[in-house]
């Protein structure tokens, strides 16, 4: 059976989960394959009484709330422990069993020291800071490119780890102390805190790429889940101002050891309008009351920091780039709800630098600051789009809208968000075959 990515295609929070919902129990694998804690989703639970229970996720993958589902964490992913284990009790502590999750033995740990490097690396940057999460994640993916990285695997080999905490610490304490003018790490002191943690992981690991082969010859459902989002990968995103692993779905293979060929479906959630948190260029960004209406409308509100969201127009430039990186078979538009009420419904259809139309993204960064977006006024709605179920009976203004955005990004629009619940969705085509 195949495997099938899922991937953000703006600067994240575009609401994966209502993808998740539509593929609901023929899922039988989600599979999280880059980033770490520095993601964060909510779920919330309906119950068959009608009670709603909400949980918020930062590491551990969404499948881990529905019990037919087996939840990988991939070798692409960067895990802090101390925040694994805290969301596990939490789960457990509400009465969730999360003995199904497995945990590859080549995926990176966040030292402390990491966490530590983040936040002062940030300050020292000043104005020219990338606005990260603070978790870690950037240092923890250097390492691993430097070959001073931690692996969930060395946790069982004390002798292994000592000597790789150490080699780590030989530079990074020079940088923390005459650079940043803070105390050195004690290499005993970290060893022994994730030691401590060995013990309780040991039953979670596993060659997760063997293990999901296995799944897939057996037949099953495999969900990868991309953390962030493709203008925040590393590779294709808006580079610095980017997270430091692979969001898009090239990424999907190397984190989790599941060949290109056994792929079948990329689907990729556009926002019916664009946010961003943190720093770096943002063209159609709105500083008007319009960006207030989407923010507060929208609940633009981080759920990792709680930072206000950046909000701006519809960015169809940025929806055909998404396609192209991903090779997107299906987007899911979320939030089209939060658009009703406005008279006009701008969307961004080329850039203007320099006086020169760009309709595909600008080659050089720096064109890409100086964008300017070309709109085309769409017509809004005003009726309330939240009980629609089927495309055709949402306002004509509305199909238009979603019309037009499918044709600018160049891929089919399966299915469309128009409430925050689970079921306010419109499906036009299945996103599983
Ligand atoms: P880092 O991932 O903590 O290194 O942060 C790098 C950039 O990615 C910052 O601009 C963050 O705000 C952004 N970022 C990281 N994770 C997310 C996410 O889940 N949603 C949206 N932005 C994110």
């Amino acid at each position: 059976m195949p495997a099938i990515v899922l991937v953000g295609a703006q600067w994240g929070d575009e609401g994966k989960g209502k993808a998740t919902d539509l593929m609901g129990g023929d899922v039988d694998y989600v599979v999280k394959f880059n980033g770490g804690n520095n993601a964060g989703h909510t779920v919330v639970i309906e119950g068959e009484d009608g009670t709603r229970e909400k949980y918020a996720l930062h590491l551990l993958p969404s499948g881990i709330l529905t019990p037919t589902v087996t939840p990988v964490i991939g070798n692409g992913v960067v895990v802090d422990l101390e925040v694994l284990f805290e969301e596990l009790d939490g789960l457990q502590a509400r009465g969730v069993d999360t003995s199904r999750l497995v945990v590859s033995a080549n995926a990176h740990v966040i030292a402390p020291y990491n966490r530590t490097l983040d936040k002062v690396t940030e300050r020292f940057l000043g104005a020219r800071r990338i606005g990260t999460t603070g978790r870690g994640i950037g240092p923890t993916y250097a390492d691993k490119m430097n070959r001073v990285g931690i692996r969930i695997q060395d946790l069982f080999d004390e002798g292994i780890l000592r000597q790789k905490v150490e080699a780590a610490l030989a530079l990074k304490n020079q940088v923390l102390v005459k650079i940043y003018n803070t105390r050195a790490a004690e290499a005993d002191r970290v060893v022994d805190e994730l030691l401590g943690y060995a013990e309780r992981l040991r039953p979670m690991v596993a060659d997760t790429s063997l293990v999901l082969e296995q799944a897939l010859d057996a037949g099953a459902n495999v969900l990868l889940e991309a953390g962030q989002a493709t203008l925040l990968d590393v590779d294709h995103g808006t580079y610095p101002f980017v997270t430091s692993s692979s969001a898009t779905a090239g990424g999907a293979c190397t984190g989790s050891g599941i060949p290109p060929t056994r792929v079948s479906r990329v689907i990729a959630i556009l926002k019916a309008y664009t946010t961003r948190v943190g720093e770096g260029p943002f063209p159609t960004e709105l500083f008007d009351d319009d960006g207030e209406t989407l923010r507060s409308v929208g609940a633009e509100y981080g759920t990792t920091t709680g930072r206000p969201r950046r909000c701006g127009w519809m960015d169809t430039v940025i929806g055909r780039y998404a396609n192209r990186v991903n090779g997107v078979t299906d987007f899911v538009i979320t939030k089209l709800d939060v658009l009703t009420g406005f008279e006009k419904v701008p969307v961004c259809v080329a850039y203007e630098v320099d006086g020169v139309r760009h309709d595909e993204m600008p080659v050089n960064q720096t064109d890409f600051h100086h964008a300017r977006p070309v709109y085309e006024q769409l017509d809004g709605w005003s009726e309330d789009i939240s009980g629609c179920r089927t495309f055709d009976e949402l306002p004509a203004a509305a199909q238009s809208y979603v019309l037009r955005v499918e044709e600018l990004i160049g891929a089919r629009v399966s299915a469309i968000g128009v409430g925050p619940g689970r079921h306010e969705i419109i499906q036009r085509h299945p996103l599983l075959d």
